[in-house]
Formats: C-alpha cells, structure tokens, sequence
C-alpha cells in the first residue's frame, strides 16, 4: 500500500514537472536577419577580412551626435567620453559634429594621444589619477601646441592629492588647474560636502605660479532607471548638492561663471535641458548605445556599433560534448535550442543582436562559441553573426580599426586607442 502511494506520488510529481515545464516553454523567437543586418551580412562576405570585426554605422552615429547635442543645448559644453568612444578618429568625427574641443579623459595613455591628435582640446579628467600618471603624462607630452598649462584640468578629490600635484606642479615648473571631484550623492568620492572645498581654495589661492582652479566635478550616474525629469526629487537634492558647492566658492571670491561646472553622463544628460545648474555636460557611450544605455532618456538615439563575426560551423541538431540525455530534452523544450552555430570568438561582453531570439549560450569561449537558434534561422557556414557590446568602453579596443560604413558600403577604418604608451 505505501509502495503503491509512493509510486503514484512519484508519477504525480513527474507529471507535474511535466506539466510546469510545457507551461514555462519558451516561445519560438528566432528570426533571420532583416534587411539591415542582411545587407551587411553581404557587405562583410564580399569586403570583410573573415575576422571578428567592430562595426560603425556613422550615419547612426550622426544622429545620436545630434539628439546629444539638442539636448545640451547653445549654452553650455557637450563634453564628449573618450573612453566610450576610444578612437581619434571617431572623436574627431563626434567633435567636428558636435563643434566641440572638450574631452573627459581617464587613462594617462589616452591623455597623451589626445594631446598629440588635439592641439585645441580642453581635457578634463573624469577620474582622479595617481599623481605617478600625471608625472608620465607631463615626461611624454610632445606636442608642442597642446598648452598642458591651460588645457588640462586634473581632477582631485582630497587634500593629500592636491598635495601630490603641488609639488610635481612645482617639481616640473609647471601651473595645473585643478577641478574638484564632488560627491552629488553617488558616494563614489570626491569631496564630501561644500565645507570641505574651503581649505583646498586656500591652497590654491597661495600658490598661484603653480595652481589654478578651474572647475567642479559631479557626477550622478545613480539617478538612472528612476525616469527622472528635472522635478524628481532625487534630481533636485543632487543640483541642491551642486549649488552648494559654487555657493561656497563664491564665498571665497571665486567668479563661479567662469568654471568648467560638469556632471552629467549619456544616462542623464537629457534631466538638465532646461536647467543651467551645471554648463558642461558630459556623454559617451549614447553615441554609439551599446545595450547598457537603453534607458529612458536615450530612447531617440539608435545602436550603432555591432561585433560581427562569422560562422564557422553549423549543426541541425543541438549537440553537446559526451551527449548528455539534456541533448535531447532542451530542444524538445526550448524552440530556440534546435540549431546549433558555432562562431569565431566569443565571451565579449556584448549579446547577439542579429539573428534574433538567441537564448543565452551554453558555454562562452574566446575562441568558437555555441550560439544555439531555432528552426527559423537558416544562416550558412561563413554567414556573419551580429552582436551588440553591452559597452562601449574597452570592448571597442578588441578588434583592431573600426570599420565605418554608412548604408551598404564600407567607408573607412578608424584605428582605435592603444592601452598602454
Ligand atoms: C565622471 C564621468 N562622467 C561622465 C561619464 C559618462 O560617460 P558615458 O556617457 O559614456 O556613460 C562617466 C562614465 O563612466 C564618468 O565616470
């Protein structure tokens, strides 16, 4: 009797296992590429290197320059992210669009390119760097025409360090301006509150040969995901945050107007349209949108770069290594498992766009990845797969020149930034 009812216990189970498993079935979602992907799906065939490649859509890129720029408005300073978009000539390009010469920098290496190819840049530092970075910028520093005196802004965030780059400043005989991190509430440092900027002003004050202060820092990445327009309180407490820095440099005499006031990134920059708070706004990453920045203020600007790789193997049938009975069930249950593709490379940090409904993949490899489809996808051996990068940032430096192209031909190479130099 307990035999019996442990018996059909176990059956009840497994049906419902089996009934639960039917109810969370995943859709068919797979699909070919459309015609945008398909005709670069061409284009790659016919012209591109048979390699991973980092495509640029440049007519894509214009359009996001322009929502970026409308959204800083004639007023204030689009200061563009060099580390989101790490290659001088798509800078140039963003900046000629954008007519700016503002930069936020943050690897010494990058600095020092960006002295060499902008003669006429401001370059701010998005982070505070050890004082050892400035001293290689300062020794590496070729150009002549780059005026590192009056056109780089070192970020600093603490007495100690204004300390460090006082005395390189006076080791080198050299004059540093010097832009003060604050905490707007993203509690990533910088300094703490209004009251702290007093004795850092003194410092620079009585050092005139050597120091200059040109500016604030504050950046508030932590507002995104709240759908924040200008009145959100949370908005509000960071801008009441700002003002109270300038108020306390204004109390020590300094013309607040005349400062470089920055903050803001491709999340949030669109908050401050109607706000003149802050007059230099900084943004990256919306140029180009990697999955990362679909968020709600960045909803006008498109995608506009993509890993392509191609195929190099094809399987009707999800296989998997020593043929584990789950070979069998995951197709059964899952729709988009009945292909199996393997691609050059893989494990960026990025997610196939194209084709379409690629679940997650069962491993990742840097050197073939499985990526599995459904029965709707019909790509060949030597087809290219599309991915977006899920940033900009780095994984823009893993595959050689940028291919630009705009509609359906390739139209230049762009070399990206060295990580190192
Ligand atoms: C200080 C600072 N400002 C602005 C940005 C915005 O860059 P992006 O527009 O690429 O997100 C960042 C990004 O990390 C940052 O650290």
């Amino acid at each position: 009797m307990k035999r019996r009812s442990l018996l059909f216990g176990g059956a009840g189970l497994a049906a419902a296992a089996g009934g639960a498993a039917l109810l969370w079935r995943p859709e068919d979602r797979g699909a070919p590429h459309n015609e945008y992907f398909s005709s670069l799906n061409e284009l790659l065939k016919r012209d591109g290197p048979g390699r991973p490649v980092m495509l640029l859509d440049a007519d894509r890129v214009d359009g996001n320059v322009d929502v970026l720029t409308s959204s800083v408005g004639p007023d204030k300073t689009y200061r563009v992210v060099v580390k989101s978009l790490p290659s001088v000539p798509l800078l140039q390009h963003v900046m000629q669009r954008a007519k700016t010469n503002a930069l936020m920098v943050f690897h010494q290496p990058f600095l020092n390119a960006v002295a060499d190819a902008f003669p006429g840049a401001d370059a701010l530092l998005g982070k505070p760097m050890p004082v050892a970075a400035a001293a290689t910028f300062y020794r590496k520093l070729g150009h002549a025409r780059f005026d590192a005196a009056n056109q780089v802004q070192w970020l600093i965030d603490s007495p100690q360090r204004l300390g460090q780059y006082q005395a390189l400043a006076r080791q080198l005989g050299v004059k540093m301006r010097i832009n003060f991190e604050i905490d707007v509430g993203l509690h990533r440092g910088g300094l703490p509150e209004p009251e702290a900027l007093g004795p850092l002003l003194k410092a620079i004050q009585e050092d005139p040969e050597h120091l200059s202060f040109s500016g604030l820092m504050g950046y508030e990445p932590h507002l995104t995901g709240l759908g924040a327009s200008l009145d959100h309180p949370a908005v509000q407490n960071v801008l009441g945050i700002y003002r109270g820095f300038m108020d306390n440099a204004k109390n020590a005499g300094v013309a607040v107007d005349q400062l470089t006031l920055n903050g803001a990134g491709s999340h949030t920059l669109r908050i401050y349209d109607s706000d003149n708070t802050m007059n230099d706004l900084a943004a990256g990453s919306g140029v180009v949108k990697p999955t990362d920045f679909d968020t709600y203020h960045l909803t006008e600007n498109l995608p506009a770069f993509f890993i392509a790789t191609p195929i190099l193997k094809r399987y009707d049938e999800l296989k998997v290594a020593g043929d584990p009975w789950i070979a069998n069930f995951l197709p059964w249950w899952n729709p988009n498992m009945r292909r199996l593709y393997y691609i050059y490379g893989g494990y960026w940090k990025a997610r196939v766009v194209s084709p379409a409904g690629v679940p997650d993949p069962l491993y990742q490899s840097t050197n073939q990845s499985p990526i599995t489809t459904s029965e709707a996808v019909d790509l060949q051996v030597d087809d290219y797969m599309f991915l977006r990068p899920t940033q900009s940032e780095f994984v823009m430096l893993q595959f050689g020149d940028l291919l630009v192209f705009r509609s359906d031909r390739l139209v230049d190479t762009w070399p990206v930034f060295h990580q190192t130099g």
